[in-house]
């Protein structure tokens, strides 16, 4: 897979097309991101058009305290791949992993997404240090928190992509010796207000949909959690197809049951479905699958604290 940073001179479609995605699959793509907005298929050519309008601003990908799981999410999903509708209609200008700059040219592409005539957006992955000024996480002899300190502020939007960087996550687990937070956590002191895509990993559609929002100037509506309500707005419970076995009582004894494979409810292995707000069953994992269906229960990895408050994850 060829990964590229920054536009070219090509238009959009003509990037798309180098990199083996034709105008139908960017079609059919733009298509699951609106599935996944619960706007339906119908809303396909207004993602298409936001995507790839002329003039659109840069994207600044920061990392912080994670284990780069949602890059991970990002590069292995499915035909189209995202990263190259991501990379080829978006312009990411700085992202660490993907990128082949280092050291101070690595540097010099952020400042120079920065001063980007179009402005940028900003995504962060992971969770903030903050104990002893920052010094558990830094990159090139700064703290996370002040490079995050530096891009935030002046960035169009911020969002907060996964559960560390919206709400702390797995770095900010208790005991927390690193004083992890999650961005809006971190920075309500300098007005930052980020969109929060959380999961564990989170959805690649979920962003997509966002960013397109975004672009495309539509408000997106968010919930106390300042989450899109598109895509938050109903528990996992409320839309999984083994909610029918809920209702008639009928719960898979243990993993390796003809029960469970024969789709009974998981609430008796520790499924925290009831609790979750997210939009797996609908969006799923790479047009394939998402863990309930796979046969595992929901263990909540999109709500706050989660590695807290859902365990111990194979009980209710
Ligand atoms: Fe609800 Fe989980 Fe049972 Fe699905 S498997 S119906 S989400 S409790
Ligand atoms: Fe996470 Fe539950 Fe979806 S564990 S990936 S919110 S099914």
């Amino acid at each position: 897979m060829q990964i590229s940073i920054g536009l070219g001179k090509e238009s959009v479609e003509e990037r798309l097309e180098l990199h083996g995605v034709s105008r139908r699959d960017f079609l059919k793509f733009c298509s699951s991101a609106a599935i996944a907005m619960g706007m339906g298929p119908a809303f396909a050519p207004a993602i298409a058009k936001a995507l790839t309008a002329p003039g659109r601003p840069a994207v600044i990908y920061l990392h912080d305290a994670e284990c780069t799981g949602c890059t991970e999410a990002l590069l292995r999903s499915s035909k189209p791949y995202i990263d190259e509708i991501i990379l080829d209609t978006i312009s990411i200008d700085y992202q660490e992993t993907i990128m082949a700059a280092a050291g101070e040219a690595a540097e010099e592409a952020l400042h120079q997404a920065m001063k980007n005539p179009n402005g940028y957006l900003c995504i962060v992955e992971g969770a903030i240090p903050t104990a002893m000024d920052g010094l558990y996480g830094t990159i090139g002899g700064r703290t996370m928190y002040e490079i995050n300190k530096e891009v935030l502020p002046g960035a169009k939007a911020v969002i907060a992509y996964g559960t560390c960087a919206s709400f702390g996550g797995v770095p900010a687990a208790a005991p927390n010796p690193t004083a992890c937070k999650g961005v809006n956590d971190c920075f309500a002191d300098l007005g930052i207000k980020a969109i929060n895509i959380p999961g564990c990993p989170p959805n690649p559609l979920n962003l997509i949909g966002a960013i397109a929002a975004i672009l495309a100037g539509t408000k997106l509506e968010l919930d106390a959690l300042n989450r899109p309500r598109a895509f938050f707005g109903h528990t996992i419970h409320e839309q999984c197809e083994r909610l029918p076995h809920f209702e008639a009582g009928e719960f898979a004894p243990s993993f390796d049951s003809e029960e469970a494979r024969h789709g009974w409810c998981l609430y008796k292995l520790g499924c925290k479905g009831p609790t979750t707000y997210n939009n797996c069953p609908k969006a799923r994992f790479n047009d394939v699958s998402w863990p309930v269906a796979a046969g595992h229960p929901c263990i909540g990895c999109s709500e706050p604290n989660f590695w807290d408050n859902m365990t111990p994850f194979y009980k209710n």
